[in-house]
């Protein structure tokens, strides 16, 4: 009952115009006291939303702080299968490893966990990733099996991933931000996420994939570790506004239920327009050693169309994209 008059409380102050809530509907909706809607208002206040209340009118929210609080995710976006049952933690050592052992146990589809701090976030091949409290967003979702148009590979939820939070940093940003095979989004070469897909099966020998997203939205360039200064951007240093990052989670949850909807034919082809290595000469390095050729495409699983020299098509399905040529 607290959480559902939480909810009940910050939808009504997010809503559009962010018009006043009158305490007594509040509390007659939800079968509580308005002494109780009363002292949420000001608990609320104490995490950081500054909410006025005035005689005869009721609460309005004048201002909230950049603080990450399920129950505001799940207020915004009502019906969305990621908000509603995502869990925030002050720290923990990686949101993948929670999200993996929660699907171990049956959690299901959309579960989500998101936290201020990770003290062993980690990308991909073994790298460790760096998740400084207030800076960023990191958080993983569990993805059970896609439906008919749905994701089929750990490339393809990759794919999903990396578009979603473009889009929800266009939202953002005035400026385009491009995305690397497999998991990067850059602002002119400069990292700005990076997705770690995690795929297991389940007990029914069905597939799942944890999504790990790390989103650098605040940080200040000497906020990076010196040796990341030249590789790694955030979205306050390409544009200098510092920004609410539950703002930009609700995006990102609501642009990965959109390409849900939308399948992957759809999501192919909004990645491929955000790539800017199609077209071009790259190279490749795969398990097996560097391939290098004219990047064709990407296939809807995820998987990296190269071009050689005898002119067939390869299908790389893992590897690191090493450096941009010219035009191929
Ligand atoms: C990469 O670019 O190598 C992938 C980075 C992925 C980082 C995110 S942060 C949230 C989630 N938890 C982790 O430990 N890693 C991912």
């Amino acid at each position: 009952m607290t959480d559902a008059l939480d909810v009940l409380l910050l939808r009504h102050l997010f809503a559009d115009g962010r018009p006043f809530v009158c305490g007594a509907s509040l509390a007659s909706a939800l079968g509580c006291s308005r002494r109780e809607v009363n002292q949420r208002v000001e608990a609320l206040g104490e995490v950081g939303y500054r909410i006025e209340a005035r005689p005869h009118a009721g609460y309005r929210l004048v201002e909230a702080g950049d603080v990450l609080v399920a129950d505001e995710v799940r207020a915004r976006l009502e019906g969305n299968v990621f908000a509603q049952r995502l869990v925030v933690f002050r720290e923990t050592r990686s949101t993948n490893d929670v999200v993996l052992r929660e699907a171990e146990r049956g959690a299901p589809h959309g579960f989500a966990v998101l936290a201020e701090s990770q003290t062993a976030g980690r990308g991909r091949l073994g790298r460790a990733w760096m998740s400084a409290p207030a800076c960023g967003l990191w958080f993983s979702v569990l993805f059970r099996p896609g439906g008919e148009g749905g994701w089929q590979t750990p490339q393809g939820l990759t794919m999903l991933a990396a578009v979603a939070v473009a889009r929800a940093v266009d939202r953002q940003v005035a400026r385009a931000v491009s995305i690397k095979w497999p998991n990067d989004l850059l602002f002119e070469g400069k990292k700005v996420c990076g997705i770690l897909v995690e795929a297991r099966v389940d007990g029914e020998r069905r597939p799942y994939g944890v999504v790990g997203i790390g989103l650098n939205v605040n940080h200040r360039s000497t906020e990076f570790p010196e040796e990341l200064r030249g590789r790694a951007v955030s979205l306050r240093m390409v544009d200098g506004v510092e920004r609410r990052r539950a703002d930009v989670l609700v995006s990102v949850f609501e642009e990965l239920a959109r390409l849900e909807r939308e399948g992957m034919e759809a999501v192919a082809s909004a990645w491929r327009e955000r790539c800017e290595t199609i077209g071009t000469l790259i190279q490749v390095q795969t398990a097996d050693g560097v391939r290098e050729g004219v990047m064709t495409g990407v296939t809807e699983e995820g998987h990296l169309m190269l071009r050689g020299a005898s002119g067939a098509v390869e299908i790389v399905v893992a590897g690191t994209v090493l450096s941009l040529g010219g035009e191929g």
